[in-house]
């Protein structure tokens, strides 16, 4: 019998399935992953944060270090996918295939360390909480543990792609995610005496208008990047100019140089309208983590390693979402990859599913890429 088996890796993620736990509160998928770890016989470190954990393959042979990360939390969304082994948790759900990567990656664990008297060097598995709110990557990306690392792999479940098959691609394949909320600081007044007052609604509409011109007007149209407002306040009642107004929204972008540029923009913009209108405007800029950026060479390793492994390759899509996998890559190389796992609902859909066929052949891709990477010369 193969080890893992297939069916204790499909076990483990029905377990990880109907047990979701969101960001920084992943107590018993830790326990559960730890557990499995430890039965096998391999070392389990703390990753600097409450959940999650960094598990140590010492080869027998002397070699590199590489790091294989999974991200293992779920999302506050109520489930609606029909599966026997949906959430038992209400309003918690694994809608992104974080359950997948956590089984998946498990499963390339234990293979590496079943192969570990032939295997050329250290493999680090992250098992990482919280990516979802982009707090995890940025603690344990920093762990000393990991600071031998000579790179980072790791996949997305992609409903896009069959079992089956891998999605890479050279370059940005996740967006740079920035964050904005502003504060109109009218002069609230009666309805009826506007002029008395600065209205901040007035001054909200003509900042959500403006401030789609970043992209349309003073971007390349050959660049990739987003603003999008998505919350709007102002005002309780029919015949009061409110005192203040609040907008906020986000800022993808996929070149480091089109994030510097769409905030100037931005902050020109705002600073304008508010001295046009006559009101202070308080910005609030949060930088989420950047994008995250394939390396050419590891990608060359995941298509030979996907085909080797008689997988399909295919181009991984375009996409403006973040992922804080590249915490991991901010000095160090990495490839991040598409897994094939069908399904009919895109990833944050209460519907959302994977297809169980793709779990053991990411498990063995996985374990195979890491091999692939001890074994390819240092210069990667
Ligand atoms: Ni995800």
């Amino acid at each position: 019998m193969p080890i893992p088996s297939e069916s204790m890796l499909l076990e483990t993620l029905r377990f990880l399935h109907s047990h979701p736990e969101t960001a920084f509160e992943e107590h018993e998928t830790t326990a559960h992953l730890r557990a499995a770890l430890e039965e096998a016989g391999i070392a389990v470190h703390p990753c600097g944060l409450d959940t999650g954990l960094i598990a140590q393959i010492d080869g027998a042979l002397p070699g590199p270090t590489v790091g294989l990360r999974a991200d293992i939390d779920a999302l506050p969304i109520q489930e609606d996918s029909g599966l026997a082994c949906s959430s038992v948790i209400p309003g918690r759900m694994h809608a992104c295939g974080h359950d997948f990567h956590a089984a998946a990656v498990l499963g390339a664990a234990l293979m590496l360390h079943a192969q570990r008297d032939t295997l050329p060097g250290r493999v680090m598995v992250i098992f990482q909480p919280a990516e979802e709110v982009d707090g995890g990557g940025r603690i344990v990306a920093r762990h000393p543990l990991l600071h031998e690392c000579k790179c980072f792999l790791a996949g997305h479940t992609y409903p896009g792609f069959p079992a089956g098959t891998v999605g890479v691609r050279e370059g940005a394949v996740m967006a740079a995610v920035d964050r904005f909320r502003l504060v109109i600081r009218g002069v609230g007044v009666h309805a009826a005496h506007p002029h008395a007052g600065i209205d901040p609604i007035v001054v909200q509409a003509a900042l959500v208008q403006s401030l789609q011109t970043i992209v349309s007007r003073t971007m390349s149209p050959f660049s990739h990047s987003l603003v999008s407002v998505t919350h709007v306040e102002a005002g309780n009642t029919w015949n009061v100019i409110p005192s203040t107004a609040m907008l906020e929204g986000t800022v993808r972008t996929l070149d480091p140089a089109d994030r510097e540029r769409v905030e100037k923009q931005f902050c020109q913009i705002v600073s304008g309208v508010g001295a046009a209108y006559g009101t202070p405007i308080d910005i609030e800029w949060t930088r989420g983590s950047p994008a995250v950026i394939n390396d050419p060479a590891l990608c060359e390793l995941a298509r030979s390693t996907a085909l080797a492994q008689g997988l399909t390759v295919d181009r991984q899509d375009d996409t403006l979402g973040g992922e804080d996998f590249s915490q991991y890559l901010m000095d160090k190389p990495g490839v991040f990859v598409r897994i094939g796992t069908g399904g009919q609902r895109p990833a944050h859909h209460p519907g959302f599913t994977v297809d169980p066929a793709a779990l053991y052949p990411a498990a063995r891709y996985f374990a195979a890429l890491a091999r692939a990477c001890l074994e390819a010369p240092l210069s990667l």
